[in-house]
């Protein structure tokens, strides 16, 4: 039921635990931890593409902002088909961001400002370019250079079909054929398999050479003393046996969209908290996967301090995700369930319910998300009319337009419910800006292998990616030293610029950084939660207690008045208040003392 009249002091009482607390314990388990895509943060040597130099320039904005740690996306070699997840060589920098004492610098900057940093490790997959590829493709079929990756005959007498039926994620076949040889079998010429794009091969994690050479490159960035790694596409690694074929359908998230949703909750939604946001199929969450990380999880005990491994892992159920982080392997996994979940009071609490019986069943903290460089931005997403779970995977000028407007006066909503949960989160640079996705972008300009390799029917992942605007009406709006930018920026990132917003009352810096500050002094990270019990099953209304802290959001179209006296901590937006109330409009947060 809609509630229209205030609430009183007795009717924010909590219910029962759903989530007690992790006490104190390493770092990363209550951590804010910001994601930097270099190639769009600041760029130090004004060729209109971020860099290290860059990074080490902005720490302060970090440090203010309030965050625990920074997740770097990929810097290493790379002919860059995919921005840097197409790895040339793993143990240097591209000297697009820079070099190894560039990283250096930007390490111990970070670390003299108590930020931790943890870097992208690319694991499923090589670039063509990787000299291992280049080993294969001279070597001869059923040889060890081969044997590194998934070389196979092709099927049919000739060999000229693919060994499989599976798809790219990005679009089209996942097999590759070589060039025809003298020395070729009457199969003719192999081909190798590559999930993604045909520059990123699928190594084989069934070789031993494989295993060693990744535990050889944690070690080399941890002895240059990282805190941890990102692990991509942490689902993938190891493929069912015979590699057999299959009807579904792997591509990039899309998400669904519920047309029509009147935020009354849906019956039909899942219990266990599911979106639909998980990939499934012979290609991924195999078992042997975890092998892989109990090794990884023993390479990071020999080294002093707390350091940490973080799945990125598209499985759902949560149960299912709660498989890698067991005590003896990752320590933290994206909540794409959390990420993808409407913008609906009760979908948001049962998808939070299942997250924290998940991951407290093994111990670990559940890792709260909601925009990342592979997702149209939250403030886009949430702007659209229908309140599905995406579109995540771009969106063009031809598509449905988000509403500036609504859609971010619901990210902040929707981020300020994100902030007071327990566990750790993760933000996306430019969030904190308010930043929407470029939801026009040229096709010429753009760049995902994706957009190509669906020829353009699905947009791809450019708009999210978008150079970062430091200083309103400045060439490129401050992003380096000229005005060249890799992708162009929307005429709305002037106003939203960084200097435009530090110190305003009410812009949305202003509020991650209060939120992030009470967040720490209230030590909300660690808190345990229950639902305010008299708003528990309410159509409307997202209310809690953690820590000190109760938390309210209304996602219903009515005010929700508050008691007399409550005193609000931090709000996404502005609050009604009339003589004798105060109350929550539509579409907003409010941290309170009650
Ligand atoms: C992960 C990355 C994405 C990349 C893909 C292939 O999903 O986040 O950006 O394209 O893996 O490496
Ligand atoms: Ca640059």
């Amino acid at each position: 039921m809609t509630r229209t009249t205030p609430l009183t002091t007795d009717d924010l009482t909590a219910g029962p635990l759903v989530h007690t607390s992790a006490g104190s314990g390493e770092w990363w388990r209550d951590a804010v931890i910001y994601q930097v895509y270099p190639r769009s943060f600041a760029d130090g040597n004004g060729d209109g593409i971020g860099d290290l130099p860059g990074v080490t320039s902005k720490l302060d904005h970090l440090k203010q902002l309030g965050v625990d740690a920074v997740w770097l996306s990929p810097f290493y070699r790379s002919p860059q088909k995919d921005a840097g997840y197409d790895v040339a060589d793993y143990r240097d920098i591209d000297p697009l961001f820079g070099t190894l004492a560039d990283f250096d610098e930007m390490l111990a900057g970070a670390h003299e400002r108590g930020l931790k940093i943890i870097v992208d490790l690319v694991p499923n997959h090589s670039s063509d370019q990787h000299v291992w590829f280049q080993e294969a493709l001279a070597a001869a079929p059923g040889s060890a250079a081969r044997d590194r990756y998934m070389f196979r005959d092709g099927r049919g007498p000739e060999g000229d079909e693919p060994p499989n039926n599976w798809q790219s994620i990005f679009g089209g076949p996942a097999w590759t054929r070589l060039a025809p040889r003298e020395d070729d079998t009457p199969l003719g010429p192999q081909w190798y398999l590559h999930l993604f794009d045909t520059s990123q091969p699928d190594l084989n994690w069934e070789n031993r050479e494989v295993h060693e050479e990744f535990e050889a490159v944690l070690r080399f960035w941890l002895d240059r003393g990282v805190d941890g790694f990102r692990v991509d596409v942490a689902h993938g690694m190891v493929k069912a046996a015979g590699l057999p074929d299959w009807e579904g359908q792997v591509s990039m998230v899309e998400g669904t969209v519920e047309e029509g949703h009147d935020q009354v909750s849906d019956p039909g939604a899942p219990e266990d908290g599911s979106t639909g946001a998980g990939h499934n199929g012979p290609m991924f969450d195999q078992d042997g996967v975890h092998e892989i990380y109990r090794a990884w999880h023993r390479v990071l005990e020999e080294y002093p301090g707390d350091r940490c491994l973080v799945a990125e892992a598209w499985v759902e159920p949560l149960s299912r995700l709660a498989r890698y982080v067991r005590p003896d392997e990752m320590h933290q996994a994206f909540n794409f369930s959390f990420l993808t979940a409407p913008w609906d009071a009760a979908r948001l609490r049962t998808v939070v319910d299942v997250s924290f019986n998940t991951m407290d069943a093994v111990g670990a903290p559940t890792t709260w998300v909601l925009s990342n460089h592979d997702v149209v931005r939250h403030v886009s997403r949430l702007g659209l009319a229908t309140i599905g779970t995406g579109p995540l995977n771009g969106i063009a000028a031809t598509d449905p337009q988000p509403d500036p407007v609504l859609g971010l006066r619901r990210a902040r909503a929707a981020t300020l419910l994100m902030l007071a949960l327990p566990g750790s989160a993760y933000l996306y640079q430019g969030e904190e800006l308010g930043l929407p996705d470029h939801t026009a972008l040229p096709d010429e300009v753009r760049q995902d292998p994706s957009f190509f390799r669906t020829a353009g029917a699905e947009a791809g992942r450019d708009g999210c990616r978008v150079p970062l605007p430091w200083v309103g009406g400045a060439p490129g709006n401050g992003f380096g030293s000229t005005d060249a930018t890799w992708l162009p920026q929307p005429d709305v990132y002037a106003d939203l610029a960084a200097d435009r917003q530090y110190g305003v009352e009410g812009s949305t810096y202003e509020m991650y950084r209060t939120a992030l500050e009470l967040r720490r002094a209230e030590k909300v990270g660690a808190s345990g939660l229950s639902w305010v019990e008299s708003l528990a099953d309410s159509p409307d209304v997202v209310a809690f207690r953690v820590a000190d802290v109760v938390v309210v959001g209304n996602l219903g179209t009515v005010p929700l008045a508050l008691p007399a006296g409550a005193e609000v901590l931090v709000a996404s937006g502005d609050l009604d208040s009339s003589a004798d109330t105060v109350a929550v409009p539509t579409d907003t947060t409010v941290w309170l003392r009650a």
